[in-house]
Formats: C-alpha cells, structure tokens, sequence
C-alpha cells in the first residue's frame, strides 16, 4: 500500500475502501471546525458519503489525476492531505489539506505537506506545487509560509468560506526553489 513516511510516528497512507469508515468519524467530529473552510462538508453526512470520495479519488491516482492520502499517528487518522488539479502539460499541481480539530497545533500539517512536497519532486515531473487559501485562512498561511510557498497573487472575492465570499491567496513553489532549501 503506499505509504511514506513523515517522521516522528506521522504516516501518509493511500486510502482504501475500510478507510470509509475512521475518515467519516474524522469528518463528522471536526464537522463545525472544517465548515468554516470547505463547503464539500456539508455534503459528507454518511459514511457512504465517504466511501465514494475514496474509490473516486483511487480511481483518480490510478490515472495521476488527483492523489488523497490519510495523515496517519500510530494508527489513528488525524487529517487528510491531497493533491488535485493535477495539469500534466503544465507540470503543476495544488496540494489540500486538513487536521481533525484535536491535531492541530502540534505541526502534523507541515510535515505531512513538507513530505508530500518531497516525494512529488522527487519522484514526479511536476515542476511546480502550489496551496490557494481562503484570506482569513491564518493557520494554513502559516503552514505554507513555513514551508518557503511564495505569495504570488490575490484573487479577490474567489471562494466561500462558511457562506462568505472572501479572497483567495494564491502561494506556490518551484522544484529548484524546494531544492536549495
Ligand atoms: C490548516 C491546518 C491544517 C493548519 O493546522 P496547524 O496545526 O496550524 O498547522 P501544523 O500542524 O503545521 O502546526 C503548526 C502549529 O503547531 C505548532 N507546533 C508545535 N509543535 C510543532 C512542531 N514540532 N513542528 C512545527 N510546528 C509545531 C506551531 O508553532 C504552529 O502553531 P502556531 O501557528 O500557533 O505557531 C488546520 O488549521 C486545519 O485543518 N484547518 C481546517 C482545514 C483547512 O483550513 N485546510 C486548509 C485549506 S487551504
């Protein structure tokens, strides 16, 4: 199963179809908290719900489409990390992420992204990675700024957080910028 391995007990792992159930329990106790940023929460009230994002997102990595990976302490899931909008022709590619609300703070997100960024610029062809987040975002900002993401614009009035429309900023990093850090 693939795997990689972020240090310190932290795991990335593939999800498979048993993973249905722990992923929607991760959901639905941090329900309120992932509202405020992703409207697909709304949306995810079953465990099926949650099967059907896992078979699609397998058949996605079978065509390196998209890639969701489990952020995994020991055997407990504590988030989520992901890759989508996977352009070939561009060699680009944005990373998602998020923690259940009891994880946070204790820098699982920025390892998880730093060992994700890792494996895709070694083992890729993808030249640039980028994370887009909501302006009032703060904690995942810290989570790009640590790992060297550059701002690189601001669209204003670009997504909705929680029924509000807010702007989102727009942070990327090259192959060779990742390599001299
Ligand atoms: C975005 C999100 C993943 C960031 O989580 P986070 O816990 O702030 O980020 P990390 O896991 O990297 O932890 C960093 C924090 O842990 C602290 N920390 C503790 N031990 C640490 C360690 N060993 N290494 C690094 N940081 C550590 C850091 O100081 C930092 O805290 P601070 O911001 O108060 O200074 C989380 O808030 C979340 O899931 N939000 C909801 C979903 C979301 O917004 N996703 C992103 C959409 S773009």
């Amino acid at each position: 199963m693939f795997t990689l391995d972020a240090g310190d007990g932290l795991k990335l792992r593939a999800y498979t179809p048993d993973d249905a159930p722990v992923l929607f329990a991760a959901v639905d106790e941090s329900r309120q908290f992932l509202s405020q940023w992703f409207p697909w929460v709304a949306a995810n009230t079953t465990v099926e719900h949650s099967r059907r994002f896992i078979e699609e997102m397998c058949q996605k990595a079978e065509v390196q489409e998209e890639l969701a990976l489990g952020i995994f302490r020991g055997d407990t899931l504590v988030g989520s990390i992901g890759l989508h909008h996977w352009e070939h022709h561009l060699k680009r590619a944005q990373l998602g992420y998020w923690l259940s609300n009891h994880a946070e703070g204790k820098g699982y997100a920025t390892r998880a992204v730093g060992c994700l960024v890792n494996f895709v610029f070694t083992n890729t062809d993808i030249r640039k990675l980028e994370i887009h987040y909501a302006a009032a975002n703060v904690r995942s900002a810290g989570v790009a700024g640590r790992l060297g993401f550059h701002i690189e614009g601001v669209l204003r009035k670009s997504c909705i957080r929680n029924g509000i429309v807010d702007d989102l900023v727009i942070t990327g990093v090259l192959r060779e910028e990742w390599g001299r850090k």
